[in-house]
């Protein structure tokens, strides 16, 4: 088995720092003989770290100078060495701290940064008093704190370094960003932060390059954060022709992005108009992305699902167009379809299959088509009603108030009606009837309706009894306020033979 990165630091910390212990060690003993041996055959001696002459009849072989430059050669190897094994024993502990213990506990994200600063102080002061330990004479700190000239040049050199290492700091507190996190620096683009050091930030872009920072700068620029540990959102756009239905495109748009990889299955995609453009309606979908890193692709994969199910479905996007319209003949020719389409229509609607051709060809031309998104009120209670409506596809629900609630008594579906009560009694609506989804209507005005009661009087008489059946599971809910329930004692049938003018 190959030996862990770990084994190896050990190894290597025990073999450097024993090697520079031993020096250390060896070292005294070579100052012992160097003083005890050499010295005295030159006549000289060193006391309290000076050097003296201690035959003073006879100048000294050696000079005072070479013997001083070897003394001071000595007290700088042996201040080399104590850091060299300051260093190494720093940098060991460091490394045991932050990747052996940290790594396992929740503060996994302590970077390098932190390491860097304490290391710094360490070493500082280290030097401090491994410089006094072998030169006590010499006042370190008058030196640095007396010289103004060193504190300037030193200012000076350390100032993009100092301003770096502050900025970090802040950043390192601020914790705005981490590792992993996608960031948006304006002006510079986006990427994924793959370190935050004492000095900047590095950031792999989406283009796989490396964007480096300093903390300075960094700590200038307005940065738009996504948080590895976040549901974070995208949004893509597209657009439709005018003719294609919203609700249906909202459905099937949902449902594709929904089943699109990497798409958070958490929160339902949510797809909205956002304009009526020039060339079409202009959507919008949003999403939530499980891994954000990746959201060009996603991005890109949804809208190919928004193609396809376009393709499939027969939902046309928009682009600039330009649609020449020759009106009379189309005219003429979609009024003669529209009319029959219409009275096929009508002829489905049980209470209208009593009537002729022509009675439905006269109806289908005082209708009009109409669509109602979903939720919105086709009537409302209380209003005055002067027409019917027919349900051609769709749904909707008959709503009454409950303590100040509506509350769904009835569904009606394909091929029902609503809005009979108030056209064929002159009453105020008695219900609000409101599409539970897209919902296309036939709406029948009164005066389409009369010639066709005046002729099957039996119409007259089922439609009544229709209307009887509704009203009686008002009642109970409504009370008996309304003056509809006067009429109702004189009979639907009568109310309206009598609303009509009919005998
Ligand atoms: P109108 O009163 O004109 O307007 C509200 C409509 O709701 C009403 O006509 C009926 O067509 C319909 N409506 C009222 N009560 C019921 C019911 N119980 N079941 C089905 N439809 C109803």
């Amino acid at each position: 088995m190959p030996p862990s990165s770990f084994q190896k630091r050990a190894v290597f910390f025990v073999a450097f720092s024993g090697i520079v212990t031993l020096i250390l060690i060896a070292f005294p003993l070579v100052e012992g003989w160097l003083q005890d041996f050499v010295l005295p055959q030159f006549a000289l001696q060193i006391l309290d770290g000076k050097l003296l002459n201690t035959d003073r009849s006879e100048p000294s072989m050696m000079s005072s100078t070479t013997v001083s430059l070897v003394v001071n050669i000595f007290h700088i190897i042996k201040i080399f060495l104590w850091m060299a094994l300051i260093i190494a024993v720093v940098r060991f502990i460091t490394f045991l701290i932050f990747q052996t213990v940290l790594r396992s506990s929740s503060q996994s994200e302590i970077s390098s940064l932190l390491k860097t600063v304490l290391s710094i102080i360490i070493y500082i002061v280290s030097f401090f008093i491994i410089f006094q330990s072998q030169y006590p004479g010499v006042q370190l700190g008058a030196l640095f704190s007396g010289s103004a000239i060193l504190g300037i040049v030193v200012g000076l050199a350390l100032q993009d370094t100092l301003g770096n290492l502050f900025a970090g700091i802040a950043l390192q507190a601020d914790k705005p960003f981490q590792v992993g996190d996608v960031v948006t620096i304006s002006n510079r683009g986006s990427g994924v932060i793959e370190t935050v050091s004492w000095r900047g930030v590095k950031i792999r872009t989406f283009q796989n390059k490396l964007l480096v920072m300093s903390n300075a700068v960094m700590g200038k620029e307005t940065i738009e954060v996504a948080p590895r540990d976040n549901l974070n959102a995208r949004i893509v756009f597209f657009n439709t022709v005018y003719s294609s239905s919203p609700s249906r495109t909202i459905q099937l748009v949902r449902e594709a992005v929904r089943q699109t990889e990497n798409v958070s299955q958490k929160l339902r995609p949510i797809v909205r108009i956002l304009n009526f453009g020039d060339s079409g309606i202009e959507w919008e979908v949003k999403y939530w992305a499980d891994d954000y890193t990746r959201y060009n692709d996603t991005d890109a994969l949804v809208r190919q699902r928004i193609w396809y199910v376009f393709q499939r479905e027969n939902i046309h996007f928009a682009y600039p167009t330009r649609t020449i319209h020759i009106e009379p003949k189309r005219a003429e020719a979609s009024l003669d379809e529209y009319l029959n389409t219409t009275a096929e229509l009508l002829h489905a609607v049980p209470i209208f299959a009593p009537l002729s051709d022509e009675e439905l060809d006269k109806l289908a031309q005082g209708s009009t088509n109409r669509v109602f998104a979903p939720g919105e009120a086709i009537v409302r209670k209380g209003q005055e009603g002067k027409s019917m409506f027919v349900i051609v596809r769709g749904a909707v629900d008959v709503q009454i108030p409950e303590n100040g609630l509506p509350k769904t008594i009835n569904r009606l579906r394909d091929n029902d009606f609503f809005g009979e009560m108030s056209l064929l009694t002159g009453q105020p609506r008695s219900a609000t009837v409101v599409a539970s989804e897209e919902t296309e209507v036939l709406q029948i005005k009164k005066t389409s309706l009369k010639p066709i009661f005046e002729a099957n009087p039996e119409l007259v008489e089922s439609i009544g009894q229709i209307v009887e059946q509704r009203r009686a599971l008002l009642t109970p809910v409504l009370g008996l306020e309304t003056a509809a329930v006067e009429d109702m004692d004189q009979g639907v049938f009568s109310s309206i033979r009598k609303f009509f003018g009919l005998k």
